[in-house]
């Protein structure tokens, strides 16, 4: 179904209020191709979008927006040690993790809980409290917007990276996600190694799978503003990733900051902590603000337009950089 000239409030969670010339909802992939036989394919730019929680618009968007809307969830083959699990791109990322845990598999309940579509979780490698989808992605579905092809990327293929893949790199914008398949466990082997989330699991008891989900929603719901009562994009920046001298020569200056390791050759240092060390937690520059539980995320009070947001996010860069020599990337994207 073809859009004309639509508010994009609903399409992205900082609740921004700009608007696309066209937007497409895709059902199916002979919607997909049906879209590509169209005068519409045409149109240029494109942009797809999952959920809309890792976006910034910053002017109204003179293009066209592709809005994968593949339902189903299903087990796909059954095996003695685990299942592979297939959703379609449009699935909400946490339904089929809760799908998963209510069924008994394991691997994804650490990653409850993030917004987020199916297809958004292949794209940026989504993660949280010590895990990565990427170690559960088998293969993933997409057709080509050049010509319609329809290609199977295994995981080598996909070159996930920390939140990011080549469908955000290499391919990025040339090929639709229909589809994710997604092996899980049958017993699964816990990890709540990170932080005190074994704690928190034990408040409800036994280690299960639904009883580690409920854990990380109350650790995350805590943490992470409801972008329904208070427009946000989750992280908005990455931890950066340095090597391990000058993660060394940070940490004998400053013995607090939080550093973990990323491969054996670098360190990832804590965002949050670098923002909250310049001052910037729950501070409010007119109507955007770093939110006062949690400095990596940055909020719209209300009124903000994605330039003052734009604009925080540059004067914190550089308060960074003055402070530590270490230059924020940005998570979110931003879209001009
Ligand atoms: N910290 C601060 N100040 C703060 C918040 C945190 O100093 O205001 C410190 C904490 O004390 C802790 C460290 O920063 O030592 C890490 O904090 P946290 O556990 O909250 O994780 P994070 O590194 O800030 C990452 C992901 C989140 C994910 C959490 C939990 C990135 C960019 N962010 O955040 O992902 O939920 O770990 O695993 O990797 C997202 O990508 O949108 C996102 C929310």
């Amino acid at each position: 179904m073809i859009i004309h000239n639509i508010s994009l409030k609903s399409y992205n969670t900082f609740g921004l209020d700009y608007r696309s010339d066209y937007l497409v909802r895709i059902k199916s992939e002979s919607e997909v191709l049906q879209f590509l036989d169209s005068d519409f394919s045409r149109i240029s730019p494109l942009l797809i979008v999952g959920a809309g929680s890792n976006l910034l618009f910053i002017n109204n968007y003179h293009g066209i927006i592709l809005k994968p809307e593949m339902s189903g969830i299903s087990v796909e083959e059954d095996l003695s040690d685990y299942v592979i699990a297939s959703a379609g791109a449009g699935v909400i990322w946490d339904d089929f993790v809760k799908w998963a845990v209510t069924n008994g598999f394991g691997g994804i309940e650490n990653l409850s809980w993030i917004p987020g579509t199916i297809g958004a979780s292949a794209v940026q490698n989504i993660g949280a409290y010590g895990e990565e989808v990427k170690d559960y992605i088998e293969k993933v579905r997409a057709i080509s917007l050049e010509n319609g092809m329809i290609k199977i990327f295994n995981n080598t293929e996909c070159q996930f990276g920390y939140r990011t893949s080549i469908f955000k790199n290499e391919l990025k914008g040339k090929f639709i996600i229909t589809k994710v398949f997604y092996r899980l466990q049958k017993n699964r082997k816990f990890n709540l190694s990170y932080g005190r989330l074994e704690e928190e699991v034990k408040k409800s008891g036994e280690i299960t799978l639904s009883n580690v989900r409920e854990a990380v929603i109350r650790v995350r719901k805590q943490k992470l503003p409801d972008p329904n009562y208070l427009g946000n994009a989750g992280s908005f920046f990455r931890n950066p990733v340095v090597d391990i001298k000058t993660s060394e020569i940070l940490k004998k200056e400053y013995p607090d900051v939080p550093v973990y390791r990323h491969d054996e050759k670098s360190m990832k240092v804590s965002a949050a902590w670098l923002i909250e060390q310049c001052g910037w937690k729950g501070k409010r520059i007119d109507n955007a603000g770093v939110y006062e539980k949690h400095s990596l995320i940055i909020v719209n009070y209300g009124n903000a337009t994605g330039k003052d947001i734009l604009e925080l996010s540059t004067i914190i860069q550089k308060s960074v950089f003055e402070k530590f020599g270490i230059m924020l990337e940005r998570e979110v994207e931003v879209i001009e």
